[in-house]
């Protein structure tokens, strides 16, 4: 039944992703917030996109962390490395979060779904830009960023900005700054008021959201209803080529509002 979702369009779908200006959206019944078990459906439509779309022979596949890119990634299938032979990477180092759903975790987890390969990238928190530059020059850290470069996919998450000011460990002077500005969504490190505009990055290496535009397949998955403000405020720096697998939950408070 999930392939037929990835494959048809419903009315919905193709309204949401006319309202995002976007490639897709992928609808899965149900509302996330309440029916945790979701993530389940979310990852089987997040296999089901990539089959689609990942061309056969070798890809790069740049994940992201958080609670929801660590449960979809068991849902990922052996088969999808049919034909292929996919290495995931970490998209930005070091961006606090705890290890169970750091990019680093994710990464491998994905990897361990799918029968293929992950690197890792660990970079320390706070460090100078004199220290930056000369950790860039190693090699195993030189090497992902180069990855990371040439990736042939995206898949990240969009956060409530609040809670990921708090779960990234900014100072209390930053969030109430993120508070002031009426910050809503939060995605790798960006933070967006509801109008869009941006109004925080914490600066990280690693990939960045101009990067976007030139990687040719991007993968948002994000649900439930309390996420709708987020994803709706993020989705407007989305590239046109994003696909956004999301849920009823959020997909309906973004279609009642516009
Ligand atoms: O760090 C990656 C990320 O996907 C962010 O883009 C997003 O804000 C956050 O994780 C979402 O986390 P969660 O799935 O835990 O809400």
């Amino acid at each position: 039944p999930v392939i037929a979702k990835v494959y048809n369009v419903s009315q919905i779908e193709s309204d949401l992703a006319a309202h995002l200006q976007i490639a897709r959206a992928v609808i899965v019944p149900g509302n996330t917030d309440v029916q945790p078990h979701l993530s389940k459906s979310l990852g089987d439509a997040l296999n089901d996109a990539l089959k689609l779309l990942l061309p056969l022979g070798r890809n790069i596949i740049t994940v992201f962390g958080g609670v929801t890119m660590s449960s979809v990634a068991s849902q990922l299938s052996p088969t999808l490395n049919r034909h292929r032979d996919l290495l995931f990477v970490p998209g930005r180092g070091g961006l606090g979060e705890s290890v169970e759903i750091q990019s680093n975790t994710v990464c491998q987890m994905m990897a361990n779904s799918t029968h293929s390969h992950y690197r890792t990238l660990y970079l320390p928190e706070n460090v100078s830009s004199e220290a930056m530059k000369s950790l860039i020059k190693d090699e195993n850290i030189g090497d992902v960023l180069d990855f990371i470069s040439n990736s042939d996919a995206v898949i990240h998450s969009i956060g409530d900005a609040q809670i990921m000011a708090k779960r990234r460990g900014l100072s209390l002077e930053t969030r109430s700054m993120l508070t002031d500005k009426k910050a809503v969504a939060e995605c790798f490190g960006y933070f967006f008021n509801q109008q869009s505009q941006m109004i925080y990055k914490i600066p990280r290496i690693g990939l960045q959201l101009e990067d976007l535009n030139r990687i040719p397949r991007v993968f948002a998955v994000a649900a439930g209803q309390s996420k709708a403000l987020a994803i709706e405020a993020y989705m407007k720096h989305a590239p046109s080529q994003s696909w956004l697998i999301t849920d009823e939950g959020a997909a309906n408070s973004i279609l009642k509002g516009k």
